[in-house]
Parts: C-alpha cells; sequence; structure tokens
C-alpha cells in the first residue's frame, strides 16, 4: 500500500535518516555487517536505507523494490554514484522474481541478506512477504527487519497522520512467531522499542527450510 502525503514528505526528511542511523546500529549490534554481500531491500523508499546497507553494513550490492515511481525517482538521484551496485525496480515485495527478473534477479536462494526498513507492516498479505524473503535468502542467509506493530498503528496519531492497511496487522509477538514458519530463525536477535511499537531483529534462514 502506498504512503499518503504526510508519510511521504517524512520518510525522506532529516528526522527519519537520524532514526535510520540509529535502527541500523541496532541491526548491526543484534546481527553483525554484511561485508561484500549480494543483498535485497524491500520497499526502500527514498533510498536512504539502501545508501546504509552499502556504507554501514558494506554489502556490495543491493537490488530494491518499491511500489512508488515517486520514490524510485529520489532512490535515483540519491544512489547515483553507486551505479552498477544498485538495482531499482518498480514492484511489490510479495514478488520479487517479478520485480528482479530483468537482471536475472529474486530467484530462489540469491541473496546474501534481505532488509526490510519499516515495509512490511504496509502490505495487506505480510505473511506473503515473509514467505518471499525466505525463498530468496540462501540458507545460513540474513533477514534484517526494523517493524511498526499494531500497537503503533493503533495510536491516534498514527491513525489521523498515516495511512495503512487495517486489517490483520501484526504485534511483535505474531511477526516473531510467523518467521519460523518460513523457515527463518530469530532465537534472541530482536528487541522491542517504545514499549512494543516496534520491533527490530536479525533473523537466519535455516538450511531445509520450514
Ligand atoms: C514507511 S516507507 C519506508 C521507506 C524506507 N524503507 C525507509 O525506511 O525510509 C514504506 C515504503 O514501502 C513501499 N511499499 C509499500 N508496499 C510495498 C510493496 N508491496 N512492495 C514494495 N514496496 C512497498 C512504499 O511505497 C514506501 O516507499
Amino acid at each position: 500500500m502506498l504512503m499518503n502525503r504526510v508519510e511521504s514528505a517524512l520518510i525522506d526528511s532529516p528526522p527519519r535518516r537520524l532514526l535510520q542511523h540509529y535502527e541500523a546500529a541496532v541491526l548491526v549490534e543484534l546481527g553483525g555487517r554484511t561485508p561484500g554481500a549480494h543483498t535485497a531491500e524491500l520497499g526502500c523508499g527514498p533510498g536512504y536505507g539502501t545508501k546504509l546497507i552499502l556504507d554501514t553494513f558494506g554489502a556490495a550490492s543491493v537490488d530494491a523494490v518499491d511500489l512508488d515511481p515517486k520514490m524510485l525517482a529520489k532512490a535515483r538521484r540519491r544512489l547515483q554514484r553507486h551505479g552498477e551496485r544498485v538495482y531499482l525496480a518498480r514492484g511489490s515485495a510479495t514478488d520479487l522474481a517479478a520485480a528482479f527478473g530483468p537482471i536475472d534477479g529474486g530467484k530462489d536462494a540469491s541473496y546474501d541478506a534481505v532488509f526490510d526498513f519499516a515495509i512490511i507492516h504496509h502490505i495487506p498479505n505480510w505473511r506473503e512477504a515473509l514467505a518471499e524473503v525466505a525463498r530468496v535468502l540462501t540458507p545460513g542467509g540474513r533477514f534484517f527487519f526494523d517493524e511498526v506493530t499494531a500497537t503503533a498503528l493503533a495510536r491516534p496519531t498514527y491513525k489521523a497522520l498515516f495511512d495503512h492497511p487495517t486489517a490483520d496487522r501484526f504485534s511483535a509477538g505474531e511477526f516473531l512467531a510467523e518467521l519460523p514458519r518460513h523457515g527463518l530463525h530469530i532465537g534472541e536477535n530482536w528487541r522491542t522499542r517504545i514499549g512494543s511499537d516496534y520491533l527490530l531483529g536479525v533473523a537466519t534462514r535455516t538450511q531445509k527450510g520450514r
């Protein structure tokens, strides 16, 4: 689901970039860096997270997808200097083969790491997005996530300012419980912030899948 105008403005602002630095630091603490990795990013928005995946996590490349052409245009400008290390595609996080098909990406077990900076709560069928993450990760590959839970989405400020799917949103516990159903092992590598409004974690793709 696309962001409304308020969220689109906030997501490309200095406070969001500052917050994303903090989120990246927590994710590195939980799951380590990804030097030399071939990675995918779900819902890259204006591309600041993509830059962090390259600069902070040390990935070699990022295939990034977003539904919104306006966000992709911003990301393209921001990431120009990284050249062929970044591939930006319009499409859905629930079908990475379609999005990355032109570069032969999005195949089974094709990424060392997948990043989700606050996007899966925008997807009506969020379980389908987790299944897609698991499908494209190599065995032992890592899924870095930073998510907004149903608790946050139910707050009056969220409801007044932003548009999100309303049915079947996940609590932190529901999101964590869904991961192993797709062969994603989470263990203790997660934290909540501001009560249980925000959930950050790093899951690992198991060898055998489910
Ligand atoms: C809250 S923004 C996060 C953007 C960026 N990751 C960040 O943290 O600043 C959510 C982004 O997900 C995108 N989005 C929503 N549903 C999507 C889907 N099914 N597939 C890909 N991108 C999607 C939106 O267009 C938006 O750019």
